[in-house]
């Protein structure tokens, strides 16, 4: 069978894996720290792509999904908020590394194509991730919309606060992902905790300074009152932009993945409510499904894998 070795290469994690032009993993690789450099990152993921290969001498091709403003199809990274790299060829180093066809796409719209291929999918669907960084992917008529050059669909970056007093990393203020990402989730339990001192949330965390997205998720399980507002608080966001991606694309499906979407109901009940307040004729017209992502955290780089190996072939379609 034809395999492809899939990297997805995020804010903060690199994950990889081999899979089959069914979507299926053949192998997977505990996800490794990215690092802050670019030499660094190169060496981490020529180090994975080697190895994984080795062990897998069926693999006809290598994926990877960048978080990032990545040309298509030229594979390469132009620049990204969250990670190191810049006007990086990709693509070119890792055909000249392995010999094997490459391919590399931005990371939520490799993560978009494997919800589509074998999760949570629709003709017309759009896919938001919501992690370090907010991003997003778009299936129109059955086809991973990429824009003109590749970077369509940067989700995070639609302006929802201008006014707003919080610089998203792409230097522009008004941006969705600092208000709705896991570091803002970070930042909004840590003012939380820092209010109320014996908290649950600052007590979870071992002090108020020690906030993370996580612990605020972990402490929202729990039943923390102050953590479950702070969920709302991005949902609040993501329904907002929800609501403008909707306006603009009319699609019946909209996929939550992303580390902070493992909060589940706690972050997509308050996302629906937001949506259906702010999206444009909500009493005419059917609203879509937001549903959580199925794949997990393993979408970026199954997806990756998926898309390396079914650029030569026909499209494939849904199961
Ligand atoms: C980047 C996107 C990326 C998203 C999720 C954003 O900051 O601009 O390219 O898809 O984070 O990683
Ligand atoms: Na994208
Ligand atoms: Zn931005």
């Amino acid at each position: 069978d034809r395999l492809a070795i899939g990297l997805d290469i995020g804010g903060t994690k690199i994950a990889a894996g081999v899979a089959d032009a069914g979507g299926r993993v053949v192998e997977r690789v505990p996800a490794v720290p990215c690092p802050s450099d670019q030499a660094a990152i190169l060496k981490a993921v020529s180090v994975l792509v080697e190895e994984l290969h080795a062990r897998n001498p069926g693999t006809v091709a290598v994926g990877v999904g960048a978080a990032g403003l990545v040309h298509w199809p030229e594979g390469r990274i132009r620049t990204a908020p969250n990670t190191a790299y810049r006007d990086l060829p990709l693509r070119r180093l890792l055909q000249e590394a392995t010999g094997l066809p490459a391919l590399v796409d931005n990371d939520a719209n490799a993560a978009c194509w494997a919800e589509y291929r074998k999760g949570n999918s629709a003709s017309y669907m759009a896919f938001i991730t919501v992690g370090t960084g907010v991003g997003g992917g778009l299936v129109l008529a059955d086809r991973l919309f990429r824009g003109r050059t590749g970077i369509a669909m940067e989700f995070g970056h639609t302006i929802v606060d201008p006014h707003g007093a919080e610089r998203c990393g792409c230097g522009v203020v008004g941006c969705l992902e600092p208000l709705a990402s896991g570091r803002a989730l970070g930042r909004y339990g840590g003012a939380a905790a820092a209010a109320e001192p014996g908290g649950t949330l600052a007590t979870l965390a071992g002090g108020p300074g020690r906030v993370t997205g996580e612990t605020v998720s972990a402490a929202a399980r729990a039943g923390d009152p102050a953590a479950r507002a702070q969920l709302e608080r991005l949902g609040h966001w993501l329904g907002i932009g929800i609501a403008t991606l909707v306006n603009l694309f009319d699609v019946e499906l909209v996929v939550v993945g992303g580390g902070v979407a493992e909060a589940g109901e706690l972050l997509l009940a308050p996302t629906r409510a937001s949506f259906a307040r702010y999206v444009t004729a909500a009493a005419h017209r059917e609203l879509p499904a937001i549903e959580p992502a199925r794949l997990g955290p393993e979408a970026g780089w199954i997806g990756a894998a998926l898309l390396a190996l079914d650029q030569d072939e026909p499209a494939p379609g849904r199961e």
